[in-house]
């Protein structure tokens, strides 16, 4: 049976693009496991696969997507029965594998999860690889020390997709999380998110540099990296701890030790794509417990695949506010 797909390719000039094909199952990749789509995600990722940056993807043609969730057609994995309904995030699918951007998928059966319990296939792409890194931070966070009652946690990139689920995620589990945006038009939503405070990306910036600033923050989940996560590190309260998560804003760090010498600062990096199974079930189960998809709700755009392309030049140009969801059925 035919499916449609969203086909990236590269000429010979090296210009990639993108367009919406039928495609025959036989085009589908090596896997275990085949799934019928319902719906993907758009992430900062994704932007780049669609668009060439970054040189992520090294074989055309292509289908991006490096997330998505959708229902068993087929298996030859004892795990995984048809019907069942799957998440897919990480292991380079959508950069190394084809990955969601299609209404079918063939994938291993390792890479899979379950559908948590209590989430749809929808609900589960609205939360996709952004809201599971959140929450991994978060994690990550707590077994570093930092708890509610130990302050203030900023969250920068705080209107993208990592950012303003991370704050949806403090906010319910009772941190005090303030946000930081470069578009203070927002300031509304973060705040019905339950971001105590928002802070404006060019005052936070515009501030004199010291080695050592005034300590505000228990915890940092950093999103954007560059001069917002070497000046954020320097605010860093004692024995406070940063999750660096993305690089949004630059992959330069600019530093120096005292936040970590005189204030005992850990700087601890998240990567969602490799993560163990374990943590990975444990983290999704931890999300549908916890996350407020009702209150996220005005934070989603729902597109198809024939919008995917315009959408990952404005998700790169820092452009997109919250999730981005792509219908496949
Ligand atoms: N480590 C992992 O496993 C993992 C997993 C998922 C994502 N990531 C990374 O995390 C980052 C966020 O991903 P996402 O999907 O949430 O992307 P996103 O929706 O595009 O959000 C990124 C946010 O960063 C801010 N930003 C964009 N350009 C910036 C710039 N030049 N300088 C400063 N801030 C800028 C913007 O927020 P404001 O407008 O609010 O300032 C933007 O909304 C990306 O770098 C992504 O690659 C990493």
């Amino acid at each position: 049976m035919s499916f449609q797909a969203l086909v990236t390719t590269k000429d010979d000039s090296g210009k990639v693009s993108s367009s919406v094909e039928t495609l025959g199952e036989e085009r589908l990749p090596e896997g275990n496991v085949t799934v019928d789509v319902d719906w993907a995600g758009l992430n900062f990722k994704d932007g780049l696969c669609l668009t060439g940056a970054g040189g992520l993807v090294r074989t055309y043609p292509h289908v991006a997507g490096i997330d998505f969730a959708g229902r068993v057609r087929e298996s030859e994995d004892e795990r995984y029965k048809t019907g069942d309904e799957v998440v897919l995030t990480g292991w380079r699918v959508g950069e190394a594998h084809w990955g969601g951007y299609a209404q079918r998928a063939r994938v291993n059966a390792d890479w899979l999860v379950p559908l948590p319990e209590g989430l749809t296939t929808r609900d589960a792409m609205i939360v996709g690889t952004a809201g599971l890194t959140a929450m991994l931070a978060i994690n990550r966070l707590e077994t570093l020390g930092v708890t509610p009652q130990s302050g203030e946690v900023l969250v920068t990139g705080a209107a993208g997709g990592v950012g303003s689920i991370a704050i949806s995620l403090l906010a319910r589990l009772g941190y005090q999380a303030v946000a930081l945006s470069g578009r203070p038009e927002h300031a509304e939503t973060l705040k019905g998110l339950g971001a105590s405070d928002v802070l404006a990306r060019d005052d936070f910036l515009a501030q004199p540099d010291k080695p050592l600033e005034s300590a505000r923050w228990a915890g940092l989940i950093d999103n954007v990296g560059g001069a917002i996560l070497s000046k954020a590190l320097k605010q860093i309260k004692y024995g406070g701890a940063a999750a660096s998560i993305g690089n949004a804003g630059g992959i330069g760090l600019d530093t120096n030790v005292l936040p970590f010498i005189l204030r005992g600062v850990t700087l601890s990096g998240i990567d969602s794509v490799m993560q163990p199974f374990a943590n990975r079930t444990a983290a999704w189960a931890r999300i549908a417990k916890t996350f407020d998809l009702a209150a996220y709700g005005d934070l989603v755009t729902e597109i198809g695949l024939a919008d995917l392309p315009d959408a990952a030049k404005r998700i790169l140009a820092g452009q997109v506010r919250g999730r981005t969801i792509v219908t496949l059925q």
